[in-house]
């Protein structure tokens, strides 16, 4: 399904939808450039979570907790390049809990996400403020 926000705000309005209808154990993939919105995506989640705000891109830390309904893990894979360095993320550790999994830089590790990876992008749109946000592999409704 595809979908278009004017503002961060309605970006961040449709990942609380999505968040409230999580059930753990989902993995959510971005993909799209630096500045799409991938990170305002991710705190909507957490908002929609009850996990509080999402600071920024976990760049340096590579993956930040946030506690809510469910416990989100928010990775950011620009810098991974390897399998040892995805492995030292814990990614791995984390698939198949009831943790919820947003990967900023999705295109990293394409080869490592699992079956029912839940697949977004996000790209410019025609103004400063529009994005055209294109979400595969989710069942239901947003
Ligand atoms: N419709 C929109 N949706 C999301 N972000 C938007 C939108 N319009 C403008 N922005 C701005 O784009 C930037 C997105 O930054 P961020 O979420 O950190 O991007 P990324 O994590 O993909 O690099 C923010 O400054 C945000 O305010
Ligand atoms: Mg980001």
């Amino acid at each position: 399904m595809r979908f278009i926000t004017d503002s961060p705000g309605e970006t961040q309005a449709l990942a609380r939808r999505m968040a409230e209808r999580l059930n753990g154990g989902e993995v959510i993939a971005f993909t799209g450039g630096m500045g799409a919105g991938k990170t305002a995506f991710t705190r909507g989640l957490a908002i929609g979570l009850g996990a509080g705000d999402v600071a920024s891109s976990p760049t340096f830390a590579i993956v930040n907790e946030y506690e809510g309904r469910l416990t989100l893990e928010h990775f950011d894979m620009y810098r991974i390049d390897t399998w040892e360095d995805l492995y030292s993320t814990g990614f791995f550790d984390y698939l198949d809990t009831d943790r919820v999994l947003a990967v900023e830089w999705s295109e990293n590790i394409e080869g490592a996400l699992p079956e029912g990876t839940i697949y977004i992008d996000i790209r410019p749109g025609d103004t400063e403020t529009r994005r055209e946000i294109t979400v595969r592999g989710w069942k239901g409704e947003l």
